[in-house]
């Protein structure tokens, strides 16, 4: 397979296990060029995309602009705070303006879940879910499995726990339909009230128990608590919640064996990760972030190659 079976990159759930092959294959020779000497190939020297981020990032935002960069793409930035959206113009509106421009790709970050979708069947550009609410955050998820493959190897029949707010976590939920359809096996972890109900019919297993679920593991990627996105109380405090479910150096030298750790940041220290685990070894978390460059660019390259030979057919 040469082409990706999806025309926008909205969520993981309608990936095949062909497509992430395929980024993948693409994203190592992504990483050789950004190795190099001259970090930037021509290859998107006629694609406009613009980058609509309607919620803060930090990662998510550097790391679609450098990819975009390095491919020689033309970009638009546009950030919610110091837009019209405060005068009330609505997403299809902002959008449209900006489409008025020409752009051929548009990488989206929302609040609102859906808002991806929604936006791909409104206009003719190809879209980018850079994260919607709690619903999905794809690109990570991508860059989490390039990663972890690269520490751990082929992720067929390993063992990956997911702990902290599944609640409310959008990378949660990617990385559970990517886990699967790579063929590891998925844990979930953290107090049963951020866990969601019937979570099982995703082919995950639950545990409550943060020291059960790292002797499990092979690798545990930790999530912060979004308090953010929190209208009610959901533990008791910070202080309980971190004695049960910081990754710390206490808890894991009550298991014998060396974990994978990973974290999408941003990290809060000291309440789902300890800085001593955050920055030891075995945490791959800057691997993270260096080879999202690698992964967006990967999806990127894809989705527009795929465009462009729609236009020639
Ligand atoms: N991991 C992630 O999405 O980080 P940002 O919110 O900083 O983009």
């Amino acid at each position: 397979m040469n082409e990706l079976s999806v025309d926008h990159l909205l969520g993981i759930k309608s990936l095949k296990l062909d497509d992430f092959k395929l980024i993948f294959e693409t994203a190592n020779k992504f990483k050789e060029v950004i190795n190099r000497p001259i970090k930037k190939v021509p290859s998107l020297r006629d694609i406009t995309i613009a980058n609509l981020f309607f919620e803060n990032s930090t990662r998510t935002k550097l790391s679609f602009e450098l990819a975009e960069k390095r491919l020689s793409a033309d970009i638009l930035n546009f950030s919610a705070t110091g837009s019209s959206v405060n005068k009330g113009e609505t997403l299809e509106d902002t959008v449209n303006n900006i489409l008025s421009m020409k752009v051929d790709i548009i990488v989206i970050r929302h609040p609102n879940s859906g808002a991806a979708y929604f936006l791909s069947k409104k206009v003719k550009s190809k879209i980018i879910n850079a994260g919607d609410g709690t619903h999905e955050h794809p690109t990570q998820a991508l860059l989490d499995c390039f990663s972890l493959n690269e520490k751990i190897g082929n992720l067929k029949g390993k063992n990956i726990a997911i702990v902290g707010d599944i609640l409310h976590s959008r990378v949660a939920l990617s990385n559970i339909y990517a886990l699967n359809t790579l063929g590891a096996k998925v844990m979930v972890c953290g107090p049963m009230s951020l866990i969601p109900k019937h979570i099982e019919s995703l082919g995950v297993i639950v545990e409550k128990n943060l020291v059960k679920a790292l002797r499990w593991c092979d690798a545990v990627n930790m999530l912060r608590v979004q308090s953010e996105r929190m209208d009610l109380n959901y533990f008791t405090t910070t202080r309980e919640y971190s004695q049960l479910y910081r990754l710390d150096v206490n808890k894991l030298k009550l298991i014998d064996k060396e974990v994978t750790i990973l974290h999408p940041g941003p990290i809060n220290r000291g309440v789902e990760i300890s800085s001593e685990v955050a920055d030891s070894k075995n945490a791959i978390i800057l691997d993270q972030v260096e080879n999202g460059v690698a992964v967006r660019m990967a999806v990127i390259y894809l989705l527009a190659s795929k465009f462009k030979n729609n236009l020639t057919k």
